[in-house]
Parts: C-alpha cells; sequence; structure tokens
C-alpha cells in the first residue's frame, strides 16, 4: 500500500519530524518507507491520495473503563471514593444483565472505534460472560486492546464482590480460556486497586504470566486507606510489587502521588504509568510530576480513563496533559517545566505505543497504526506549518477531524 500526503510523527520525546507531500509504504501492516521520491521498485503500484490532509500514528489510549461510557459526565462534581459508590459501583453492577451488557458495550466499542485511538488497554467488570461479549465486539472492531475481566474480593457492593479469592481466581481462569479464541483482544489481569483485593488475591494474581493493569496512589483517601488495609506493605506500590504484579507489562494508572521509593520500584521494574489528566482534574484527585517521570526514563503513556475522564478523545488527552503540567509549575513546582505539545503527543502516540511493541510511530518497522486528519473545517487565515495545524487541530477538532483510521495497515 502507498499514501501520498503530510506526515507528522514523534521523532524523540520532545520533537516532531515532518514529511510534506511525501509517500508513505506499507507493506503486511508494516511501513517501510517515507520517501519524497517514490522508490523504482513501488512504481507499479497504486496510490492512495490524502493531499492536503494530515497523517499521524494511531494513538494509545493506556487506561478506560468500558462500562463506564454509558454514564460519562455525570458526577464530576465527587472526588473518588464518593464517585465510586455513587455511581461506578451500582452501574458496573448491571453488566451481570447480558442484554444490557449487549447495548452499552455496542455503544462504546462504536465510539471507540470512530475516536482517535486505535489501541487500548480496557478494564471490564467482574462478569465473565460481559466481558467475553465486549472482547468478541472489539475483536471484530478491527483495533487491537487488550481487555481486563475485573478482580474484586471486598469493599464493593454485594453485586460485584466476588466471593473470596479462589472464586475470583476460577472466574479468572475460566475467562482466560474462553478469552483465547479472539486475535485482536487479548486478555489482561485486572486487580481493579488496593482497596478492592485481598491480599492472597493479589499474591494468586501474580502467579499468571499475564500483563497486568490497575490503579496506583491516584487520590489522598484512597492512599491513606491502603495504608490502613496493608499495615506491613513499604508502600502502595508495594501492595503490587510484593505480589510480583509490577514489570514491563504492567500499567498503573495516575501515579499522582508516587513517594520517591514508589518512583524508583516503577523504574527498576519497568512498569508503565498511564497518566489521565482529565481524570485526575474532574475526581480533583491532582497534579501527577510528569515532568519527573519523563526526565527519569520511566515509562509513560496517556489515557482517558472513561469515565474518571469525560471525553474519549486522545487528543483532549493531549491538551489536558500540557494544562496540568502548567498548573503544577504554577502551584507546586516552579521548576518542572510544563509539557510542550510535542512532548504531549509522543506520551499519546509512542508512550502508550510501545506498551503494544513497535507501535506509535510512522517509522520503518512500525506498524502501520495512522489517522488520517482533515482540518479544511478549522478554516486556517494563517499560513500554518504541518506542526501548528496539527496543533489546533488537537484544541479545536479533536476526533471530528478524522477523516480514516488505519490499524495495522487495514483501514478500518
Ligand atoms: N480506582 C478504582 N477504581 C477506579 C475507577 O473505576 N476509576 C478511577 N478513576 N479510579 C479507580
Ligand atoms: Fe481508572
Amino acid at each position: 500500500m502507498i499514501i501520498y500526503s503530510n506526515f507528522i510523527t514523534s521523532e524523540s520525546k520532545d520533537s516532531l519530524k515532518t514529511y510534506e507531500n511525501h509517500y508513505l509504504v506499507c507493506e503486511n501492516g508494516i511501513i517501510s518507507g517515507i520517501f519524497k521520491v517514490l522508490p523504482e521498485k513501488y512504481k507499479n503500484l497504486q496510490i492512495t491520495d490524502y493531499s492536503n490532509k494530515i497523517i499521524i500514528p494511531g494513538m494509545t489510549d493506556l487506561h478506560i473503563h468500558a462500562p463506564q461510557y454509558s454514564f460519562r459526565g455525570l458526577g464530576m462534581d465527587l472526588e473518588l471514593i464518593d464517585w465510586l459508590n455513587t455511581y461506578t459501583f451500582p452501574e458496573e453492577s448491571k453488566y451481570n444483565d447480558i442484554e444490557y451488557a449487549q447495548k452499552a458495550y455496542s455503544s462504546f466499542v462504536k465510539a471507540l472505534k470512530n475516536s482517535s485511538s486505535t489501541r487500548a488497554c480496557i478494564f471490564a467488570t467482574v462478569h465473565n460472560e460481559a466481558t467475553i461479549m465486549l472482547m468478541d465486539m472489539l475483536d471484530k472492531s478491527g483495533l487491537i486492546t487488550f481487555v481486563g475481566k475485573v478482580n474484586m474480593n471486598r469493599n464493593c457492593p454485594k453485586s460485584l464482590c466476588e466471593i473470596d479469592a479462589q472464586t475470583s481466581i476460577d472466574n479468572t481462569r475460566e475467562w482466560i480460556e474462553s478469552a483465547s479464541k479472539f486475535k485482536n483482544c487479548k486478555p489482561i489481569l485486572t486487580p481493579r486497586f488496593t482497596p478492592s483485593c485481598t491480599d492472597d488475591l493479589m499474591q494468586m494474581l501474580g502467579k499468571f504470566n499475564l500483563p497486568v493493569q490497575t490503579h496506583l496512589s491516584e487520590n489522598l483517601s484512597e492512599i491513606e486507606w491502603v495504608s490502613e488495609l496493608c499495615p506491613d506493605a513499604e508502600n502502595y506500590a508495594d501492595t503490587y510489587y510484593r505480589a510480583n504484579l509490577m514489570g514491563n507489562n504492567s500499567i498503573f494508572a495516575h501515579c499522582v502521588y508516587c513517594t520517591p521509593k514508589e518512583i524508583e520500584l516503577l523504574k527498576q521494574t519497568n512498569s508503565y504509568i498511564a497518566h489521565c489528566p482529565q481524570s485526575n482534574a474532574n475526581l480533583a484527585s491532582g497534579i501527577a510530576p510528569i515532568r519527573h517521570y519523563l526526565d527519569n526514563d520511566i515509562n509513560i503513556g496517556l489515557a482517558t480513563d472513561i469515565a474518571g475522564g469525560a471525553n474519549i478523545s486522545m487528543f483532549r488527552a493531549i491538551t489536558d496533559a500540557v494544562a496540568m503540567s502548567k498548573l503544577y509549575m504554577r502551584l507546586v513546582d516552579e521548576n518542572a517545566k510544563p509539557l510542550s505539545f510535542a512532548e504531549s503527543f509522543y506520551l499519546a502516540t509512542a508512550g502508550s505505543g510501545s506498551f503494544f511493541g513497535k507501535v506509535g510511530k510512522l517509522e520503518k518497522g512500525f506498524s502501520f497504526d495512522a489517522l488520517v486528519l482533515d482540518d479544511s473545517k478549522l478554516e486556517n487565515i494563517n499560513d500554518l506549518q504541518l506542526t501548528d495545524r496539527l496543533e489546533r487541530i488537537a484544541y479545536h477538532l479533536e476526533d471530528r477531524a478524522i477523516y480514516a483510521k488505519y490499524v495495522n495497515g487495514i483501514k478500518i
């Protein structure tokens, strides 16, 4: 496949590279190169012409809750624990009803398919049947995803609570077995967070050889609660580390208040941080020290955290991350340089994408996941450079700019 257009990709963590009126060649879903002049050997192939459009790498939403899509935008005046008890847990209880799940998950998958995300790491609920249904829908969507059946066996309503650790593990085994038939959608272990999972459940989950996603240090009351629940743990991160749940296949959402020791653990284990700026603002959780994580070369990507974040657009995550980093500089640490647009773009594309391998850049050897963007609606009066056009798309059009979307070289 050959595409003629304008391309923008991250070149490094803090710089963008642009290719104006170039040819991108993709073979079997992998990028072979981007050329000003098309090499002779490709001359006979048909060219897809996206002149005047802008093509960027597809984005990876590193943390999103599928069952929460249905109530996004509600309860945004609460903080985490009240929001979970008032909105989240009652809503997630409904996914015991497969007809409800069918309706709600169809709406979620349609929205994700039309969004700026080409890949995502997704929480479902504790329910096996509904989770498999969600995975089936995602598998057929062409998106590439990890989905987790949630583990929770304490501090939740009866309707969501697995009666003990062994039952939770048995359910998990059965779910993994049923999920083995999917191609684009893979299982990821999902202990919701330490307050929802007993120590023995965590220990048993640590014996599986699968990727992991969970929450870490999002909210001050939550952190206090974890220290009461696990008095023998060194810190919140240790509740996962001591169960063998940290590593380069593990994602920790939020990390707003990690201590130096916890940050060291994240770095040592090559764990991923999913930064969720809009959620952290909506739930008044706090402002994560992203500059510090970036400067310390910790694996980090961006996420919407629907429904803590109300908006499914990763463009919105990019612009919120910039805004939140500026508030961090103003209110918390004046030496922490705010994120540039290029850095935030990197986090949403290459930063998050690396969890899936060579994903998130338009570069030889990377999967061709891409968004074709049309900014004609913006009626730019000034003669703008490509990167300026992209920045305005992020702030003004978000996902409304999407003209076409490719995952692994396939138009979806
Ligand atoms: N911590 C535990 N569960 C959740 C959830 O569903 N959303 C957020 N933002 N934080 C959590
Ligand atoms: Fe979350």
